[in-house]
């Protein structure tokens, strides 16, 4: 059966919405206050499972309140979460996210229990995240984790869709294991340290990604859409337009449909459609998980958009 394994983060998003952030050492009033279950594996994990793959989670929380609201907020959303560690040494992992009126946001991360995502976790459950389809991982677990399973899922024929966000290097010899790229600008920028302003460096900075040995690279781009480059063909899906009042997730959804579309043996053009609808989608509704559209509304936004222009 086709399943995608996320291996990666769970962290419970601290929202402060405000009209503005405070100068140093300035205090305002805010706006609102809420706990909505985030972290970029389970974000993705809940897109995929949205999109409608069987999805499983592997990665660890603390044994507390902010545990259990995310260990059900992907059951809810149908991710299977038996091989989520529960630790009692260290809370679950947090973001504090201030997001200003204007739709912009600031993140700080306290990793907490995702960083006991350590290889000998991938060890002790690699033999149901080798059954998988698709491995998709992201950043936010210890960055030589990412790198072993990588190695690991390589030696094992299995392909891996690598999001490095919040970015860091990544050795090339390890980039060359990986089947899908999904980066932003700056994380590209990160990649390949090159001028991007406009769509053809986007393209260029992709193919030299492509020569270095990675056969897709996903480049998302906000309100100028997201860009497929391979060696066989390059893709622009332009953005859906839409009101944005909160950016946040709306590249997990991005990522966790696109490995859907692919599990799911979608062409690479059908695959950017659903991924940049679901991702527009995303960013009219406040706050991570909270925002993840599920199949039927993004395909019915995505063909009103298409037959009607609808915004
Ligand atoms: O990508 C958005 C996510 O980044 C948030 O949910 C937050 O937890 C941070 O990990």
């Amino acid at each position: 059966m086709n399943r995608i394994s996320v291996i990666g983060s769970l962290n419970m998003d601290l929202v402060i919405q405000t009209e503005r952030v405070p100068l140093a050492g300035e205090t305002i009033s805010g706006r609102d206050f809420n706990l909505i279950p985030g972290g970029k594996g389970a974000n993705q994990a809940i897109a995929a499972a949205k999109a409608g793959s069987p999805t499983s989670m592997f990665g660890c929380v603390g044994d507390d309140e902010f545990g259990e609201v995310l260990l059900n907020s992907l059951k809810d959303a149908g991710v299977n979460t038996v091989n989520v560690s529960k630790t009692s040494k260290v809370r679950t992992g947090v973001a504090s996210i201030i997001l200003e009126s204007s739709g912009e946001n600031r993140i700080i991360i306290i990793s907490g229990a995702n960083n006991l995502v350590d290889t000998a976790y991938v060890d002790s459950h690699w033999d149901e995240i080798k059954l998988s389809s698709l491995i998709l991982l992201q950043h936010e677990i210890p960055l030589e984790t990412c790198h072993y399973i990588i190695e690991k899922a390589h030696a094992s024929s299995i392909p891996v869709m690598l999001n490095p966000a919040p970015f860091h290097e990544i050795p090339t010899d390890v980039l060359t294991k990986v089947d899908y790229l999904v980066v932003n600008e700056v994380e590209l920028q990160g990649i390949v340290p090159a001028q991007v302003s406009s769509i053809e460096d986007v393209i260029r900075a992709g193919k030299k990604i492509n020569q270095m040995g990675v056969k897709q690279v996903l480049i998302t781009l906000g309100g100028d859409g997201a860009v497929l480059v391979s060696n066989e063909e390059v893709i622009h899906q332009p953005a859906f337009t839409v009101n944005a009042v909160d950016t946040t997730a709306a590249g997990d959804t991005f990522v966790g449909y696109f490995a859907s579309a692919i599990i799911n043996g979608f062409g690479l053009k059908q695959a950017l459609v659903n991924s940049c609808g679901a991702a527009a989608l995303a960013v009219t509704k406040v706050g991570a998980q909270s925002s993840i559209p599920c199949n039927d509304d993004t395909q019915s936004f995505v063909q009103k958009y298409t037959t009607e222009g609808v915004r």
